[in-house]
């Protein structure tokens, strides 16, 4: 991995899960050499700090649900300081590639003439469950992986995914962006045959000082979500190692 930032360049930096520690060397030096970063509220805005003094420095952040920089407007930020031929960083939370509009910024740059490589990330899809201790494979128990997103309910017209597969094909159902539909997503897990004892758990602030883990199984994890007061960012396992507790606390 190249570790050097050319002017003129966009470069796509996973943040890692949260915990600061977590973003990979090759994404820090790209910060240290940076003259713009465009972040995200859930990048680890500690790493910020190791920017080079000087440096531009943009929240174009989401709040799930609440007001944002409209995706267009960053990549027109992201095509215009690499057409000033500065050295762009664009630093998500996790990987760009996993549900972090990556793609699209990629392809806008490459529409404008503008040279754009990534620097991946390590994804909470997989580290915040692994740090509170729920392996997303285990020998024995599941030998797959399904990651989704649960920004839309099951039975919205924009959900592109087939519930009733997801349910039956037996794997680890890791899911993103889920809190707001827990209920319904839970409920559709069940009525596609999924047995309500499944064991289930939610990592709230993964990674992080103030991590919140709550288990539970299929049926009730949405009501303990809910009476715990749990807000995004929060992932949900489903599937038998959401029993398992990996961890020596
Ligand atoms: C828009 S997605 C971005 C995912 C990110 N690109 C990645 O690879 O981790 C945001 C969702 O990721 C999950 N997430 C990200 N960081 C998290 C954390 N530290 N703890 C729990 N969930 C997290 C939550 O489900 C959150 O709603």
């Amino acid at each position: 991995m190249r570790s050097e930032l050319t002017p003129g360049e966009v470069v796509l930096v996973g943040g890692g899960p949260g915990d600061p520690d977590l973003i990979t060397v090759a994404g820090l030096r790209a910060i240290q050499q940076a003259d713009v970063i465009a972040y995200d509220h859930l990048s680890p805005a500690e790493v910020l700090a190791d920017a080079k003094p000087g440096a531009e420095l943009v929240s174009v952040g989401k709040i799930p649900r609440g007001r944002g920089t409209p995706q267009t407007e960053i990549n027109a930020l992201l095509v215009d300081r690499a057409q000033r031929g500065l050295r762009v960083v664009r630093l998500k939370g996790g990987d760009n590639f996993v549900f972090g509009r990556g793609g699209e910024e990629c392809e806008a740059c490459i529409a404008a003439g503008v040279a754009v490589r990534v620097i991946p990330g390590v994804t909470s899809a997989v580290a915040v469950p692994g740090v509170a201790g729920i392996p997303l494979t285990h020998r024995t128990l599941t030998q797959a992986f399904t990651v989704v997103s649960g920004h839309v309910p099951p039975d919205d017209e924009r959900s592109t995914l087939d519930w009733d597969a997801i349910a039956r094909a037996n794997t680890t159902i890791v899911i993103l962006m889920g809190v707001h539909n827990l209920a319904a997503i839970t409920d559709r897990l069940t009525s596609a045959g999924l047995p309500p004892n499944t064991p289930a758990g939610i990592v709230c602030r993964g990674t992080r000082d103030d991590e919140l883990v709550l288990r539970g199984s299929l049926i009730d994890i949405a009501q303990r979500a809910s009476d715990d007061g749990v807000v995004p960012p929060a992932i949900v396992v489903v599937g038998a190692v959401a029993a398992l507790d990996l961890t020596s606390r």
